[in-house]
């Protein structure tokens, strides 16, 4: 590593130059290791697999994006601080930080390698890379994971509209994001071998990896929260039970909730590699499941469920 950022930018672009780029989103991705990752992001990924050192009782909130990463740190973070910051209380972080910001992203976003081993144990952490490019310890060690995924349809259509709210380039048709989206070719892309991966992971250990989809957290999030109470390792007490806790991180983490806080509002921008600024109120669009009828012609809708029928058969996955 060489601390002369012009040297090391260098040596980025000539990575990005040596590795398949494509243009067509909000910025452009490169292929690194069968996953398309946003070409000015390649090398800080690219460090997570060699640098990055997992504990053996990390946590990791891994999600393929636009499947309710924001919604699901929320829920983590107040279940899991909850016995040192109640939600009644006026100084909880959730009110003044956005939920992105709560969890760190592993390599990225508020989640710099350095900083990270700082941070004491146990590390409550998150994650849009495929397994594959984390550390092999993270299974090795047994770290717990919390995978969260989404039907493609909608995962789709909330993609296409974050892009063109993030984009600095010209809007993404919908008609040219699907192509892409169904070619593979999508921020850690493609979705199914995301999915599949972690899928996998959860067979191979389920009592540490937490398999759940955007649909249960919108139908169950009760159950959803005493199942991640559990897995976290600080289940609801019979106290709690009683007392309504489940219920009252259920009201906090909704989408009206978060989303009417000032640290959500817009106003809250996050610069990502200095490519990308995320209005931190882009984060909260509808918060449906099945939005993707009021987007998607029936040609596309079948044409992705013949996709996604196609590379999960046989994995046990089913949307
Ligand atoms: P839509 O675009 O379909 O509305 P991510 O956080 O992974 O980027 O996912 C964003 C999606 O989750 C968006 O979906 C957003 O509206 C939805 N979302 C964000 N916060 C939510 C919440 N508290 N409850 C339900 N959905 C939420």
């Amino acid at each position: 590593s060489t601390n002369d950022p012009s040297e090391s930018s260098n040596t980025e672009a000539d990575l990005v130059a040596r590795l398949p780029t494509r243009e067509g989103w909000s910025t452009p991705l490169t292929l690194h290791n069968q996953c398309w990752l946003r070409s000015h992001m390649l090398g800080k990924f690219m460090a997570v697999r060699d640098n990055f050192r997992p504990r053996g009782d990390d946590i990791i909130l891994a999600t393929h994006p636009k499947s309710g990463t924001t919604w699901l740190k929320a829920l983590a973070f107040s279940i899991f601080n909850r016995s040192r910051c109640s939600l009644d209380n006026d100084n909880h972080p959730l009110l003044t930080t956005t939920p992105q910001k709560v969890v760190p992203f592993i390599g990225a976003v508020g989640g710099d390698l350095d900083y990270l081993e700082t941070l004491p144990s146990p590390r409550l952490l998150s994650t849009h890379l495929p397994l594959s490019l984390l550390p092999p310890a993270v299974s090795t060690l047994g770290c717990r994971v919390v995978y969260l995924c989404r039907e493609p349809k909608d995962a789709f259509v909330s993609r296409w509209h974050f892009e063109n709210k993030i984009g600095k380039g010209g809007p993404i048709g919908l008609e040219d994001a699907f192509d892409m989206f169904c070619q593979g070719c999508s921020a850690f892309g493609p979705f199914w071998e995301h999915y599949l991966q972690y899928w996998k992971e959860s067979s191979a250990r389920p009592r540490e990896v937490l398999f759940l989809r955007y649909e249960e957290l919108v139908s169950d999030p009760l159950e959803v929260v005493r199942k991640l109470a559990s897995f976290l390792g600080v289940p609801l007490t019979q106290e709690e039970e009683d007392g309504g806790v489940a219920q009252q991180v259920v009201s906090f983490c909704s989408f009206d909730s978060l989303r009417n806080l000032d640290a959500n509002k817009a106003g809250g921008v996050e610069r990502a590699g200095g490519k990308v600024f995320i209005q931190f109120s882009s984060l909260f669009r509808k918060g449906k499941v099945g939005d993707w009828a009021n987007h998607m012609s029936k040609e596309m809708a079948e044409k992705m469920d013949r996709l996604v029928e196609d590379k999960f058969k046989g994995s046990g996955l089913v949307f």
